[in-house]
């Protein structure tokens, strides 16, 4: 790295938990779109064209050729889910569930699943730093378990499997981690199966419409059908875990803001939209290519990794749209969810964060940027 940026994170997988990383995302999108990484041997998509060229591409996978399922996760009850998750698949086994998971959350009433989170978010107002970092991840996951019709009772055990279970995602989880990610995994899908059986708990709830969805569009694998309710509550809950972090970061380093806010509430989504662009949860994902592929002259054989780099596309001087929430085939379909749960988490918070005295760094992960609070100044 060049001598006057001398806190530069040393690669794009750094950059995730760097404290200012933004210089250097922003750097990375004024270069070529395509780039091999030494460093991290593989290939490097940056910037809104990168990004979008690469996420569009139909050779570039979201799995390495025959391995739809990581070798330490192979016949596993991990693996069993993540082989179905539309995420994790290409081609049929991605298309038709995943229009049946859109449709779905689509017809989420916004407005009543605000108010539900407001509520929910009032009752657990942060009274310290570890409190927070609980809440923000607790608060999702029960908004989501409530809208998939589970009964409160359940919700901690819920969430707190649904933490454990995407240990199994890190590749930085150590065999502890691993090992609780498989009993959670096995206790999530468990739950989910006595859930679709409980027939009271279905009408009006978002598990009935996936479930009247996939009969509708004759997706009939079960397994498959529970694995991605499953997968529902795993993507939920550190790319929102995060999003409700760094929001609570701008609203600590931003002088007004809450205030401004408050004076002017109809705008939360725009903020939480900033947010998303300019300080986002996911900082990347990754593509293999099946074949080899051209992108404006520059050829990446078949079997290659390439790691997206999304936070890179947000600080895109020609940029236009915020791509946290990916873009092409796998696009999120979970973004209106995420924001309605987080707007009202920091409306019901908001008084309790303003007088916390908040340090904070950001738990070790490689794609996720979510903080990690601690006691620290008044800012
Ligand atoms: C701030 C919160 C969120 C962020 C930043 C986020 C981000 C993303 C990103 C970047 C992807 C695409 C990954 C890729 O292409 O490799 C994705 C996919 C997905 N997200 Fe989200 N997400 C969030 C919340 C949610 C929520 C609340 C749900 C569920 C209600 C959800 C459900 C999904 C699903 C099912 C996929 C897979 C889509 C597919 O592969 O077709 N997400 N998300």
């Amino acid at each position: 790295m060049p001598l006057d940026y001398p806190t530069d994170p040393v690669h794009p997988l750094a950059a995730v938990t760097h404290a200012a990383p933004y210089d250097y995302y922003r750097r990375l999108a004024d270069g070529p779109p395509l780039r091999f990484d030494a460093s991290l041997d593989c290939w490097l998509a940056t910037g809104m064209a990168g990004v979008q060229a690469v996420l569009a591409h139909p050779a570039c996978r979201v799995r390495p050729l025959g391995l739809a399922v990581p070798h330490n996760l192979a016949g596993t009850p991990c693996g069993a889910i993540f082989a179905e998750l539309v995420r994790m698949n290409e081609g049929e086994r991605h298309a038709v569930p995943k229009q049946v998971l859109a449709h779905a959350l689509g017809q989420v009433d916004l407005a009543r699943l605000h108010a539900r989170s407001l509520h929910l978010a009032q009752e657990q107002l942060p009274g310290s730093a570890a409190r927070l970092n609980d809440a923000i991840f607790e608060l999702p996951l029960f908004a989501m378990a409530d809208l998939l019709g589970f009964a409160p009772a359940q919700w901690p055990a819920l969430a707190a499997w649904t933490r454990d279970f995407v240990a199994c995602l890190s590749p930085l989880s150590n065999g502890a981690q691993l090992a609780g990610a498989q009993v959670a995994a096995e206790a999530l899908l468990q739950r989910f199966t006595a859930l679709l059986h409980e027939e009271d708990a279905l009408p009006g709830s978002l598990l009935h419409d996936v479930v009247a969805g996939a009969l509708q569009a004759g997706w009939h694998a079960s397994g498959g059908v529970v694995a991605n309710l499953v997968g529902l509550l795993s993507q939920t809950c550190e790319a929102t875990a995060g999003l409700l972090g760094n929001a609570v970061v701008a609203l600590r380093t931003q002088a007004d803001l809450l205030s401004q806010l408050r004076a002017t509430p109809q705008r939360w989504p725009a903020m939480l939209r900033e947010v998303s662009r300019h300080d986002p949860s996911i900082h990347n994902t990754r593509r293999y290519t099946a074949e080899d592929v051209a992108f404006n002259g520059v050829r990446v054989p078949a079997g290659q990794m390439i790691v997206v780099v999304l936070a890179s596309a947000g600080h895109d001087a020609g940029g236009h749209a915020a791509p946290c929430f990916g873009h092409g085939r796998h696009v999120c379909p979970g973004q209106s969810i995420a924001h309605a749960i987080a707007t009202a988490c920091l409306q019901a918070w908001g008084d309790a964060l303003e007088r916390l005295p908040l340090a904070w760094t950001y738990l070790p992960s490689l794609n996720a940027r979510i903080p990690v609070f601690s006691p620290g100044e008044m800012t």
